[in-house]
Parts: structure tokens; sequence; C-alpha cells
């Protein structure tokens, strides 16, 4: 994951207010109008305020937020099924805001695609047709559907099944099928709207597992919405916050754990289990520690903790790609586990 990446979506000065007279609101927002205060003086609604979001190309971007924060006015902005009160989003260098109708109907199904929550499968067809479709949809001849849909068939682990009929899956079965019919898309951009928020929580785990799986050898653009945090950590290379229309944070997932924003995010992120979510690289010392054991930098704490007992060593060295980048003492990896006050 390097730092310099491609912006594949720009999100500049966003602002969404919902209302008859929105656009007279914006000043009221940008001079601090809360949200509550909006609605009592007003009767609008603040969807996003003064949202600025650069998507890395081939990143997992996850937005997170309690209900009503405005995750699902962000992303449907990306491929405007949302128009802006005010502000831009540009795609690959093209304004979206800009596009024709029928620029956009391609933009949607060719470069940014939404993946909706459940996934929208056909119930009256089978997996092999519900995966086929987006591609027959974009006009792939019969035989090249076929085997394209074969092979994601294949990938999420439902050979077999092709001739069934989706009501006759289970749950998480249903959400494979759907995961393979958004990746079967060769779209650029997924934008998945809590994909995996109605699961239960074993399914989830596995959901997550296969996307992550997945994405290693894709390397989508994905924006995925979750308002759940262990999904946000797990999944996402970067998480934006938001909080009442605003990214109260935005940073990578060892930012938001070891640097939260503010109280909220503080809030947020208190029970998280720090020794699974914080990686050695974030506590390290810069000074090295010749001859002691490594542990590479993205090594989690529970797991630097258990190798470094294993050696006996007080201090272990720590390694990015092989190379020594710093050290880290046993005492600091207990005290970074411990919770914070
Ligand atoms: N079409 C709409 N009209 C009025 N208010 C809306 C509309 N869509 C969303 N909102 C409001 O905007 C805020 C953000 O909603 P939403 O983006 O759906 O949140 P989330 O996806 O985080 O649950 C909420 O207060 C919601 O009630
Ligand atoms: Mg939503």
């Amino acid at each position: 994951m390097s730092s310099n990446a491609e912006t594949k979506v720009a999100i500049r000065d966003l602002y969404k207010i919902f209302g008859a007279d929105a656009a007279a609101m914006t000043d009221r927002v940008r001079d601090g109008m809360s949200k509550d205060d909006l609605l009592e003086a007003h009767g609008h609604v603040l969807g996003l305020k003064n949202i600025n979001l650069d998507v890395a190309a081939h990143h997992i971007q996850v937005v997170m937020g309690l209900s009503g924060s405005g995750k699902s006015t962000l992303i449907r902005h990306i491929n405007r099924l949302i128009e802006p009160t005010a502000g831009s989003v540009v795609v690959d260098g093209a304004d979206v805001l800009g596009m024709t109708q029928q620029e956009l109907r391609e933009f949607r199904r060719s470069k940014a695609s939404m993946v909706f929550q459940r996934f929208a499968l056909m119930p009256h067809r089978t997996v092999a047709d519900n995966v086929s479709y987006g591609l027959r949809v974009q006009g792939l001849d019969k035989a090249e559907c076929a085997e394209r849909s074969r092979r994601w068939i294949d990938r999420v682990g439902l050979t077999g099944y092709e001739d069934y009929y989706t009501t006759q899956l289970s749950g998480g079965m249903q959400q494979r099928v759907g995961l393979a019919r958004a990746l079967a898309t060769d779209a650029e951009i997924l934008l998945m709207d809590e994909p995996f928020s109605a699961l239960d929580p074993l399914i989830r785990t596995d959901m997550q597992d296969i996307l992550l799986d997945l994405q290693t050898e894709l390397h989508k653009t994905i924006v995925f919405i979750t308002h759940d945090l262990e999904e946000a950590l797990r999944l996402g290379n970067n998480i934006a916050i938001l909080r009442d229309g605003e990214a109260v944070q935005i940073g990578t997932p060892q930012d938001i754990v070891m640097r939260p924003a503010d109280d909220y995010v503080a809030d947020f992120i208190k029970d998280i289990n720090r020794g699974r979510a914080i990686e050695v690289g974030s506590i390290m010392d810069a000074e090295s520690a010749n001859g002691a054991p490594q542990i590479d930098a993205a090594t989690v704490l529970d797991d630097a903790l258990q190798s470094l007992i294993g050696t006996g060593a007080e201090v272990a060295s720590v390694t990015r790609d092989g190379k020594p980048v710093g050290s880290v003492r046993l005492e600091r990896i207990a005290s970074a586990m411990a919770r914070p006050d």
C-alpha cells in the first residue's frame, strides 16, 4: 500500500442539503449551523457538510458512521444517484456532474457500479443467470458471458450450484452470488453500501475474507460502507468517519486507532481489541536493535507479543519488506495493548 497512490475519486467541498430551498441553506451550514438547528429553524435536513475525500486507486476506502450520518448520501454522489447542493465529484479526471445522461449510463455500467445491500439478486433466476446479468447488460456475447460467470462462480466457491435458483440457497450463499455478480462486471470502482450488514457474524466474517482474498487479485477501487468498526478496520486501507454529515476523521486504520481526532472517535474505538488492531509499526521506536529477533511492522500486537515471548528477548527489531526500520520493547507492546483512559 503506497501513500502516493493515484487518486481515483476526488470529492471536493461537497454539501448536500435536503429540502425545498436547499441552495439557500448552504451558507447557513457553511457558517456553522448545526444539523439539528437547520431542521428545527428551517425544515431542511443536513445530509453532508464540506466533505473532502480522495479515494486512492486500487484501495478499499471505508466510510463509517452511525445510522443517519450520511454514508449512503455520500456514496450515491460518486455515481450521481444524488446531485450535490454544492461541490464537485471527479472520477479519473472526469467531472461526474458534467456528464450527459448517456455518459452517466455508461459510467455507471462500466466505471462505477453500485452494489446494494443484499445485492438485489433476482430470485426467479439461476445463480448463473444472476452472475452473468451484468455482463449481458454490458453487451458481451453469450459464450463470453458464460465463461466469465463460470469463473466467478468458481472463485466464490459455488461451482455445482450454477443452475440453482437463488431462493434455494442459504443467506450466505446468496451473498456469494451477489459478490460474484458485482465482481464479474469489470467495473473499476465498486460502490458497496453496507453489503454485509444484514448477515449474521460468521457469514459476515466469511464474506469479508472472500472480498479481501479477491481484492488481492483484482485491485479494484472499492468504496465500502459500514456502521461496524471491526469491519471497517479489517477491510479499509483508509477510513472516513462521518458524524451528522461531517467527516470527523479520515485516515488509515492505524491513524484512527492510535490518534483518534476527537472524543467522538475516541469513544468509537474505546472497546476494540487493541492487540488485534494495532500494528507494531505504529508503536515502534526509531532506534535499531541489531541482532534482536525480527518482527514485521504489520504484525499485530498480540502476535508480536507471542513471538517475542517465544524468543525470550526483551526487544525486537522491526522490519518492513525485510529491512530494519526500528525496534520495539516488550513493555511497550504490553502498555499499548492496555486500554487508554
Ligand atoms: N431524500 C431525502 N430527503 C430528506 N432527508 C434525507 C433524504 N435522504 C437522506 N436524508 C437524511 O440525510 C441524512 C443522512 O442519511 P443517509 O445518507 O441515508 O445516512 P446513513 O446511510 O449513514 O444511514 C439523514 O438524516 C437522513 O434522514
Ligand atoms: Mg445508509
